[in-house]
């Protein structure tokens, strides 16, 4: 970290002065991988992004009031809001920086960090953020045409006015906040906004079907593990049903790969693209979903034709647990960090946090957590106007103060966090010569676990050493067990006061004995001890209710 000196114009009534005043530049956030694992390195260190995302028209002077009120109640530490290109670039190449200035400055006054959402070319697939001046010139910034000839709501990727329209407007965004930015408020910028088309498969245009009929790219072919065609295989040739769905992701890919490479060159922020989803548990037609941007049956599309973008990342709302898990599970890869820059802040849906945790996801932000939200029959019940933000307020008032410990153990493969499943009234987590045995709706003195009434239980649990772990959770009881083969595990000897999980090691029974159980918080960032455990607080288990509780645990066996 390096301290300089910048020269920060200020206008005060009316006159310009000039102020010297200094700030410490700070490390450019960036991703690292190891082992598999990744991690948001901020200012030298993993760092949890426990977000939120306000609503698409919140980002004005006058309704940010009501995003950082509900960003305080949150205890996020990232809010995640749009810049918008209308507003930006209100007449061609005049650029108007107001608004990343505010949000920049309400960020550091508030003590948050930023990911900004470039609201450019695409916005839920269509071409709504253009300004004015591109909309009012169809022909020139064009639109899908479908296959019945007609334009659709939705910009062509194949358009290079568009482009380079974009591309000129992105890296003069990243310019200025590279200069404005040197304490690294902003962690990552999200490229346009759930990109592709609804409504048409592809770009249907003469210039676009003459792509569609040429030879596939080299790189979509070894990306999709098809041989190299000999001679001239056109998309429908190699592709089949699926061809127009990949021929758009192809050209979408690339159109907003050469954004976000032109915007990196100019300073090399993280960058994201989020993805509105297809179910990955139902084999959907294309058409049933949006078509062009990186769904799951395209992962591969978008990485080789858009390597300036780290992460692929799914706005997931589909929430029933076996399709949510699915989701985690096919954008955690090994090329790929799990990163959830949308998805619904339920109270059933707040569990799944544990879930990405599970897999060493560096950010996770619920969207539309503000004030701004006017349902008519809300309330004005401040208890009522904060239902919607408890379920996350919850996990991060439990997950934020511990959020760097966290990130640190998740990218040294030491973390292992789950939420309950429907069905699923018990979970094991394996820790070399320990089990976490992890239990949902347990009667404080122990008996069967049930499950409780709503799914809504989570549990984290991070090794610190062999025998000792810290542990975490919301309705759950956690033990632990000495690790043997299942059959062995399944026993449970009931001894003395309590419930004593054993296993058969080697023709020997061992017992778990707690050797210490530590209360504690986390203060400025550390683990601080506040109190023994002991006695009926851990005689049947260690149990979690909806008050956050961190705990440290020293075990050995007998
Ligand atoms: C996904 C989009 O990315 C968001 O901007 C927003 O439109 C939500 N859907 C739904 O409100």
């Amino acid at each position: 970290m390096k301290t300089f000196f910048i020269a920060a114009v200020v206008a005060t009534l009316g006159c310009g002065l000039a102020l010297q005043a200094q700030v410490r530049e700070h490390p450019i956030p960036h991703i690292v991988h190891s082992d598999g694992r990744f991690a948001l390195m901020v200012d030298g260190a993993p760092f949890l992004m426990l977000g939120a995302q306000a609503n698409n028209s919140s980002d004005w002077p006058a309704t940010l009031p009501k995003v950082w009120s509900a960003i305080e109640y949150l205890h996020a530490n990232t809010l995640e809001i749009p810049i918008y290109w209308e507003q930006f670039e209100p007449k061609q190449g005049q650029f108007d920086y107001s608004e990343i200035d505010t949000i920049l400055a309400q960020a550091r006054e508030h003590h948050v960090h930023l990911v900004l959402l470039w609201f450019g070319t695409w916005k839920n697939g269509s071409q709504h953020y253009m300004p004015e001046w591109m909309k009012l010139e169809p022909q020139r910034y064009s639109h899908v045409t479908n296959k019945s000839g007609e334009l659709v709501d939705s910009p062509s990727p194949l358009a290079k006015a568009s482009l380079d329209a974009d591309i000129h407007a992105f890296t003069a965004f990243m310019r200025h906040l590279k200069a404005a930015d040197p304490e690294r408020t902003v962690l990552m910028v999200q490229v346009e906004n759930e990109t592709g088309t609804w409504g048409s498969l592809r770009d249907y245009s003469p210039e676009a079907n003459k792509l569609f009929e040429s030879p596939v790219p080299a790189e979509v072919l070894k990306a999709m593990n098809n041989a190299p065609s000999t001679g001239s295989a056109s998309w429908e040739d190699v592709f089949g049903l699926e061809a127009d769905v990949y021929f758009h992701a192809w050209a979408t890919a690339r159109y907003v790969g050469q954004v976000a490479a032109a915007g990196k060159a100019v300073y090399p922020l993280p960058m994201y693209v989020n993805a509105a989803l297809r179910d990955p548990l139902k084999p959907e037609t294309p058409g049933t979903y949006e078509s062009g941007g990186p769904t799951d049956n395209v992962i591969p599309i978008w990485k080789a034709e858009a390597p300036a973008i780290d992460i692929l990342a799914p706005d997931i709302y589909l929430l029933d647990t076996p399709t949510y898990l699915k989701v985690l599970e096919l954008y955690h890869r090994p090329d790929n960090a799990l990163f959830i820059p949308e998805t619904a802040g339920t109270p059933r849906a707040a569990r799944f946090l544990f879930s990405a945790l599970g897999l060493q996801a560096i950010g996770y932000s619920p969207f539309g957590l503000d004030y701004t939200r006017t349902r008519p029959a809300q309330s004005r019940e401040p208890d009522a106007l904060n239902a919607f933000l408890e379920p996350t307020a919850q996990n991060y008032r439990l997950i934020g103060p511990m959020m760097r410990d966290v990130a640190r153990l998740n990218f040294e493969g030491k973390l292992q966090a789950l939420a309950e499943v429907e069905g699923e009234p018990t979970q094991t987590l394996h820790f070399g010569t320990w089990d976490a045995v992890v239990s949902f709706g347990v009667s404080r003195r122990g008996g069967q676990a049930k499950g409780n009434l709503e799914p809504v239980g989570r549990a984290l649990v991070a090794q610190l050493n062999e025998n000792q772990f810290l542990v975490t959770g919301y309705d759950c009881r956690v033990d632990f067990r000495p690790a043997g083969t299942e059959q062995q595990q399944a026993q449970h000897i009931v001894v003395g006061t309590g419930q004593t999980p054993s296993a058969l090691i080697d023709g020997t029974w061992q017992h778990r004995q707690f050797l210490r159980v530590e209360e504690g918080a986390y203060e400025n960032g550390a683990f601080k001890f506040q109190r023994i455990l002991n006695g009926d607080q851990t005689d049947w288990g260690l149990s979690f209710g909806s008050e956050p509780e961190v705990l440290r645990v020293s075990v050995a066996t007998y």
